[in-house]
């Protein structure tokens, strides 16, 4: 995760010297915790071992980058498949296809060999790119479904994903605020 994060930091901070205005608002990353671990592999039906978490889970290590706008999504994702020494062997777009709870991001599962003393290990890590707003939005669904242990009721569910819908187009109206303002200013 760590090797992943200066990997992309580096790229990163060359585009500020390309572009006026930063594409990432903030960088995130973290490792699932053991008890997190152990509920997903029993969830999937495998006892939990470390060779289990090993061959089956693909995101205990995981970086989250939150953009201003959508569209710099699609040209982040172009910019971490064209790191050197990194395979992104799974692409999920749930910003064109979102899942029915109404959650966007751009989901990529990437991975890094490793070197240890004795031995290289390919690891994988889950990327998520989400707008703010998207972010807010995840944050709060993710409280709602805890409260709720999976079992959210439907006016809930209906509201969140209402509320989803208008993030989405609220970001796309605000990129267009974004858009006009550049297009003033290349003139000026
Ligand atoms: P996992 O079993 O967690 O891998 O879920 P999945 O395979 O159905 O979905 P995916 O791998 O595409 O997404 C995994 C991660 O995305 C989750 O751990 C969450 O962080 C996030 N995520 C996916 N769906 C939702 C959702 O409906 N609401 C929220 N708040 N987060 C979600
Ligand atoms: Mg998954």
């Amino acid at each position: 995760m760590n090797l992943l994060l200066s990997k992309m930091q580096v790229i990163f901070d060359s585009l500020k010297h390309f572009q006026h205005s930063n594409p990432i608002e903030k960088i995130s990353s973290r490792v699932k915790a053991p008890e997190n671990i152990e509920k997903k592999l029993l969830n999937l039906g495998y006892e939990a071992s470390p060779e289990n978490a090993r061959k089956y889970l693909t995101d205990i290590a995981g970086i989250r980058i939150i953009c201003s706008y959508a569209k710099d999504i699609y040209h982040l994702a172009d910019l971490i498949r064209s790191i050197p020494d990194i395979q992104v062997t799974i692409e999920k777009d749930y910003i064109s296809s979102p899942k029915p709870s109404g959650y966007r991001s751009y989901h990529m599962i990437i991975e890094i060999p490793v070197y240890y003393s004795s031995k290289t290990e390919v690891v994988p890590v889950e990327v998520q790119l989400r707008t703010a707003a998207m972010d807010f939005w995840a944050s709060l669904e993710h409280r709602v479904r805890y409260k709720y242990q999976e079992h959210i009721p439907k006016h809930l569910s209906d509201e969140l994903v209402i509320c989803a819908d208008k993030i989405a187009d609220l970001d796309k109206r605000m990129f267009l605020i974004h858009d006009i303002i550049s297009l003033i200013n290349q003139d000026t």
